[in-house]
C-alpha cells in the first residue's frame, strides 16, 4: 500500500475514533434523573423510539400510559423531560417563570421565520415582547371586528364553493386558513389582502404550510437536515421554499408601502402591528431583518393556529349535532330570526354567545393547537412536589395534549362535553390543568384575538350550514406531533346550505 494511502485511512480511523470518544464521553457524563422513561442505547439515547416518521401523538400517548405523568427520554446525551401533571406545569410555566425555549425546536423554526417571538430567548425576545403586546390588548378587538367578519364571510365562500352545495367534503383547515389570512392583513397589517396574499394557487398554500410543519418535526429530530440546500433537492422542499418566497415577498411590499407614507395618519392611542414596526418614511423599531422576521412569525402564528381550532371544531360539531344544535338555537335567540340575521356581529352580541364560547374551550381542550411548549431549565428545578431534581441544561416539554385529558381533572376525558365549561369545570379544579394559550410570560401574546376571531368565523359559518361529518374521531385522533397539532389526513366536512337542510 502507498504510504499515502496508509497515512489517510490511519486519519480517517484516528478521526472516528476521536469522535466516537467525544460521543461516549458525552453519554457517559449525561445528567441522571430518577423519572421513569423507555430504555436507552448508548450514545443515541432513545432515537430510535423516534424513527418512525412523523411522530403522532399517539405514540406519546403510549409512552404516557407506560411511564406516568413525568417521563425521561434521552436525545443522544440531552436530558427531555416531559411533563404533564398540572402540578409541574404550573410550576414550570408560573412558578420557576422559565420563558427560554429549546434550541431543538427553536433552530428547526428559524430556518423558515428568522428572529421573532417564537424563536428569540433572552433580552431580544424581552424587546420584541414588550413592543408587540399592546398591538393585540384586548381594549384593540373592537377595531378587529370588521377584519374577522370580512374573513369569515370568506371562510363561507370558500365552503360553500368547495362542498358543492353539501355534495362534496370540503377541506375546512385550507377555507380557514385564507379568511384568517385575509383578516390578518386588514387587522394587523393594515393593508389590502389582495395585494399581500401569496399569488400562487390556495392549495399550493395550504400543501406547503402542511409540508413546513412535517418538515420542522424532522429538522427537531434530525438535526443534520437543517439545511436549505437539503431542503432544495426535494420537490416538497422546493415547494416550501417557493411558498415562503411569496409570503416573504408579501411582508417585504407591506413594510414598503408603509415606509412610502408621509405621515402617521389619524392619531390613535393603540397602533397596529405593523405602524408599531416601521414609521412614516421607513423608519424601525427593530431592525429591518427583525422587523420582517417578526411579520413573518406573526403571520405564520396568527393564522394556521386559528384555521386549526376552526377546523377541529367544525369536525366535532358534524360528530355532534346535538351540540351544533345547541349553538344554532343561541345564534338565533341573539341575531333574531328576521332579515338582518346574518348580519355582522358586534362585541356585545359575541359575547353572549356562551354556548359556541364552550364549544371553542372543548375544541381547545381535546385538541390543543399547540401540543407541547417547550422550555430550557435554567437552574435546577424540583418536580414532582419537590421529590425530583431536574438539573441545569435539562430541557421540559409540557404537554397540553396529556394534561387537558388527564380523567382527575376532566372527567370521562374523551368525551366531548363543552358543558364543562358552561356549569364552570367539573373534576377537582386545578389552575394549570387547562392551558390551551400557554400560562406565564411566555404565554400567547394573540390569545384574544384568536378567541374573537374563532368565535366570529364560527357564527358566520353555523349561520349559514349544517355541518355533517367526513372525518371521523379516529381521524381527529390520527395527529403529528409538530408545533401545531396536524392530522394526517386533512380535516373534511359536508356543508349543507341551511335553506336546503331545511333549518
Ligand atoms: C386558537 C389559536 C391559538 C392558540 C391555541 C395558540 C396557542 C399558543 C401557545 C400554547 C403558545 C405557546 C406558549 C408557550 O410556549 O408557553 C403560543 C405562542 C404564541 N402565539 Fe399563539 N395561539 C393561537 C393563536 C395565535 C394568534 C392569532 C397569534 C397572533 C396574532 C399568536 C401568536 C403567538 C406568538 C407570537 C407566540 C409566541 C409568544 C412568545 O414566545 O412570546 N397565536 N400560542
Amino acid at each position: 500500500m502507498a504510504w499515502w494511502a496508509w497515512l489517510l485511512i490511519q486519519s480517517v480511523v484516528w478521526c472516528c475514533a476521536g469522535v466516537l470518544a467525544v460521543l461516549w464521553w458525552l453519554w457517559v457524563t449525561k445528567p441522571h434523573v430518577d423519572i421513569p422513561g423507555p430504555p436507552t442505547l448508548p450514545i443515541i439515547g432513545n432515537a430510535l423510539d423516534f424513527l418512525e416518521h412523523p411522530v403522532t401523538l399517539h405514540k406519546i400517548r403510549d409512552f404516557h400510559r407506560q411511564y406516568g405523568d413525568l417521563m425521561r427520554f434521552y436525545a443522544g446525551p440531552k436530558l427531555v423531560i416531559m411533563v404533564a401533571h398540572p402540578d409541574d406545569v404550573q410550576h414550570i410555566l408560573v412558578t420557576s417563570k422559565l420563558v427560554e425555549r429549546d434550541p431543538m425546536s427553536t433552530s428547526a423554526m428559524r430556518t423558515f421565520i428568522g428572529d421573532g417571538l417564537l424563536t428569540l430567548n433572552g433580552s431580544r425576545w424581552k424587546t420584541h415582547r414588550k413592543l408587540i403586546n399592546p398591538t393585540f390588548h384586548s381594549e384593540l378587538l373592537g377595531n378587529f371586528l370588521e377584519a374577522f367578519h370580512e374573513g369569515g364571510l370568506y371562510f363561507s365562500e370558500r365552503l360553500a364553493s368547495d362542498s358543492a352545495g353539501g355534495a362534496a367534503p370540503a377541506d375546512v383547515h385550507t377555507a380557514a386558513f385564507f379568511g384568517a389570512m385575509r383578516s390578518f392583513c386588514s387587522a394587523a397589517v393594515g393593508a389590502d389582502p389582495d395585494r399581500l396574499i401569496p399569488d400562487i394557487p390556495e392549495h399550493e398554500v395550504s400543501t406547503s404550510l402542511r409540508h413546513v410543519l412535517a418538515v420542522v418535526q424532522t429538522m427537531m429530530l434530525r438535526p443534520w437536515w437543517r439545511s436549505l440546500s437539503l431542503l432544495r433537492l426535494t420537490s416538497e422542499g422546493r415547494a416550501i421554499l417557493k411558498y415562503y418566497g411569496h409570503l416573504r415577498k408579501g411582508v417585504e411590499e407591506a413594510i414598503a408601502l408603509r415606509s412610502a407614507a408621509t405621515e402617521e395618519g389619524p392619531a390613535k392611542t393603540r397602533r397596529r402591528l405593523l405602524e408599531t414596526l416601521v414609521k412614516p418614511g421607513g423608519q424601525t423599531t427593530l431592525p429591518v431583518s427583525e422587523v420582517r422576521d417578526e411579520l413573518m412569525t406573526m403571520t405564520m402564528t396568527a393564522t394556521d393556529t386559528t384555521a386549526v381550532c376552526m377546523s377541529f371544531a367544525l369536525a366535532l360539531l358534524a360528530l355532534h349535532p346535538e351540540w351544533q344544535d345547541a349553538a344554532r338555537r343561541e345564534l338565533k335567540d341573539v341575531f333574531g330570526e328576521g332579515g338582518d340575521y346574518l348580519r355582522a356581529p358586534s362585541l356585545a352580541e359575541l359575547a353572549s354567545l356562551r354556548i359556541l364560547e364552550s364549544i371553542i374551550k372543548e375544541t381547545l381542550r381535546l385538541f390543543p393547537v399547540v401540543p407541547m411548549l417547550s422550555r430550557v431549565v435554567g437552574e435546577e428545578i424540583w418536580l414532582s412536589k419537590g421529590q425530583v431534581p431536574v438539573p441545569k441544561g435539562a430541557i421540559l416539554f409540557v404537554t397540553p395534549f396529556l394534561t387537558h385529558r388527564l380523567p382527575q381533572f376532566f372527567p370521562d376525558p374523551l368525551k366531548f362535553d363543552p358543558s364543562r365549561f358552561l356549569e364552570g369545570r367539573s373534576g377537582e379544579e386545578h389552575p394549570c390543568s387547562y392551558l390551551p394559550f400557554g400560562l406565564g410570560s411566555r404565554n400567547c401574546v394573540g390569545s384574544q384575538y384568536a378567541r374573537l376571531e374563532v368565535k366570529v368565523f364560527l357564527a358566520t359559518v353555523l349561520r349559514r350550514f349544517r355541518f355533517l361529518p367526513h372525518s371521523r374521531w379516529e381521524d381527529l385522533e390520527n395527529a403529528t406531533l409538530t408545533i401545531t397539532i396536524h392530522t394526517v389526513k386533512p380535516i373534511e366536512v359536508y356543508c349543507v346550505p341551511l335553506q336546503e337542510s331545511g333549518l
